[in-house]
């Protein structure tokens, strides 16, 4: 079913991924947010567009979840597509390269195909339900580490900046029994650099979009995706404290979270 969707997909994440690269040299930046925290360019806009004009065309009784032009649509659907036109736009807008396009496809419920594309590295990650997954048509695994202490690890941080003592915690405690920790602005490729194992695991609070895709690319590759805890409402679209690692690794980087949280009681 969904292999057309996927070249659908993959085609979207390329031409979107042509624009912005096209567009990085002339930004117009603003900020959005309650805060005005959260830096947002014409090209967000600009690659959202292109991918949902693309999606109605080819798929008009589609719905649409997408952070710059839908960001508030109803979830509960048939057919459901969760688009980030630019995860790492703050990376983007300093010509930093861990950037990218995120695009899922939700049917009933369950997301069943998925495409993450970095066009400033030219890679492409992709993954169907029950079909693995693959960088640039390679199958990739998630890495077989054992030891926290040998363990790389990623997280990011939010915008709004109201939780920082929670998250120094857990940074603290994460770092100091982990091999080392990196913040590279890009949820969704964090996620995929633990489904190809550059990375031994990642965990974040982040919005739908961030790891919608990811998560299937990386639960192909054979990591396991889930929480610190259990979440309310569908857990494939919930991105507050979300966990990804290779298998071995999650629980006790669960317990090492949780063990975090607990210090501030
Ligand atoms: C952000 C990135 C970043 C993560 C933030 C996200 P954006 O997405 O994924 O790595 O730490 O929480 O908001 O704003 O660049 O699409
Ligand atoms: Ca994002
Ligand atoms: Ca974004």
């Amino acid at each position: 079913m969904s292999s057309s969707i996927l070249e659908f997909a993959e085609r979207c994440a390329r031409q979107a991924g042509q624009l912005i690269a096209g567009q990085r040299h002339q930004l117009t930046i603003q900020f959005k947010g309650s805060a005005a925290e959260e830096l947002v360019t014409q090209a967000d806009i600009a690659a959202d567009t292109l991918i949902c004009d693309a999606i109605k065309e080819q798929f008009p009784e589609h719905q649409i979840l997408s952070e710059e032009l839908s960001p508030d649509n109803p979830t509960d659907v048939a057919h459901l597509w969760v688009i980030d036109p630019i995860d790492g736009t703050v990376n983007y807008a300093h010509q930093h390269s861990q950037v990218a396009i995120s695009i899922a496809y939700f049917f009933q419920g369950q997301v069943s195909a998925a495409v993450v594309y970095n066009p400033f590295s030219d890679e492409l990650f992709a993954a169907e339900q029950g079909q693995g997954a693959t960088l640039n048509g390679q199958p990739i695994r998630c890495s077989d580490k054992t030891e926290l202490k040998r363990a790389l690890i990623a997280t990011g941080f939010p915008y709004v900046k109201d939780e920082l003592p929670l998250l120094m915690r857990r940074l603290n405690t994460v770092l100091a029994n982990c091999a080392d920790i990196r913040r590279l602005g890009s949820a969704a490729l964090d996620i995929c650099w633990v489904a190809c194992g550059r990375l031994d695991g990642y965990y974040e609070s982040v919005k739908p979009w961030d790891f919608a895709a990811a998560q299937l690319i990386a639960t192909e590759a054979g990591a396991r995706f889930g929480h610190t805890y259990v979440p309310d409402g569908n857990p494939q679209l919930e991105g507050d404290n979300l966990l990804i690692s290779n298998p071995a690794l999650f629980e006790p980087l669960r317990q090492l979270l949780l063990r975090a949280d607990q210090l501030s009681l």
